[in-house]
């Protein structure tokens, strides 16, 4: 199959891509490189460099490479930011969304998987939260997503595209020592935790240590970055059965403080922490209930215990500690 990725140069995209390249199948990758990195791209795949704002350029690629499908990753994907600039969330996420959905539909293209997120589930009564849970989004970021799942509804009664909504609970850990996770500036908790372990930071912040939770800091599903491409292509290959939406995370929540305590064990660093305030938009507990895709596809996480998610993404930490600008490419390509 060949596969036009948006944000395959990401820190799930560009793991997707590489799994989809070992299966044989082939990848267009299309990304600015706001966030994502050249050197994350396996070199087997095509790579352009573009915004999805220029839909001209996004038209003028599809037709060129004929995809017969698309994985849509490239978005602004931060709950907190997204509390201090919604229009960013609200504008950028929708219309290069709705406008990519546009282009797919003039060309024929009728398989599309979107990363969607279990910020739409907002602040849910029932843990784990069910496929059906009501959803109350619960930040621009997850309302972002939540109109691009409906758009997708309306996509597919009126032309019959395909999609999969791919609702991620919290992506982690590394693909190996040399593919992992690498923002700028980051802003999730096992990066900047091990950040100190490293003695880049003094100190990690607790946000919040007064959630409704058993030891008052916010509990989450961390789910292997692994699992997640495992989950995409599973997704992929039932499209041609019908359009469907899953959760994805292991089913077992770990809290802030659990998550510190087992990176200390992992990298032997003492890791001081300090709590502060709340981050605006953070829900106290977000844990999935995923048997939906487990039954339907048969898909099963490798990566449950939180010990091997922070081993592998120490591995890569130790061997990166400035990430990709400094490894430069894995893959030993010239861009
Ligand atoms: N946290 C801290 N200190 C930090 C960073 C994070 O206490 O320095 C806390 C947060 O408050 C949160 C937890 O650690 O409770 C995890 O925070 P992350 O920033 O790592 O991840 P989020 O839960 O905010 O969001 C992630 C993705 C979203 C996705 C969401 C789904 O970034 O795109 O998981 O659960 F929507």
């Amino acid at each position: 199959m060949k596969v036009f990725v948006t944000g395959g140069a990401g820190y799930i995209g560009s793991t997707v891509v590489s799994e989809l390249i070992k299966r044989g199948d082939e990848a267009i990758v299309f990304d600015n490189l706001y966030q994502g990195h050249r050197e994350a791209v396996h070199p087997e795949a095509t790579f352009i460099e573009g915004d999805l704002a220029d839909k001209q350029l996004v038209e003028d690629v599809l037709s060129q490479h004929q995809p017969d499908g698309i994985m849509h990753f490239a978005s602004h994907t931060l709950v907190g930011e997204s509390m201090k600039k919604p229009f960013l969330y609200l504008r950028d996420n929708v219309v290069n969304g709705l406008n990519l959905m546009e282009s797919a539909v003039e060309l024929g293209i009728k398989k599309f998987i979107l990363s969607s997120t279990a910020n739409l589930f907002g602040l849910p009564k029932e843990m784990p939260i069910d496929q059906n849970a009501p959803v109350h989004p619960g930040s621009p970021y997850g309302e972002s997503k939540y109109i691009l799942e409906r758009f997708l509804h309306w996509m597919d009664q009126i032309y019959g595209m395909r999609y999969a909504a791919l609702r991620y609970f919290n992506a982690c850990g590394a693909v190996s020592a040399t593919h992992g996770e690498d923002h700028d500036p980051e802003t999730h908790l096992i990066p900047i935790v091990l950040q100190v372990a490293l003695g880049q930071r003094e100190k990690v912040f607790i946000y919040g240590d007064d959630y409704d939770s058993p030891d008052g800091t916010c509990v989450r599903d961390y789910v292997h970055i692994l699992d997640l491409a495992q989950a995409h292509l599973l997704a992929l290959d039932a499209l041609s059965e019908g359009s469907r939406t899953y959760n994805l995370g292991n089913g077992t929540g770990f809290s802030v403080k659990e998550v510190i305590e087992t990176a200390r064990e992992v990298t032997g660093h003492p890791i001081p922490a300090e709590a502060s305030p709340r981050r605006p938009g953070d829900p106290g507990v977000l844990v999935a209930g995923s048997e939906k895709i487990r039954k339907e596809l048969g898909w099963q996480p490798q990566y449950s215990s939180l010990k091997a998610i922070i081993e592998s993404a120490w591995e890569w930490h130790k061997a990166n500690p400035e990430g990709f600008a400094v490894q430069g490419s894995m893959f030993k390509v010239q861009s």
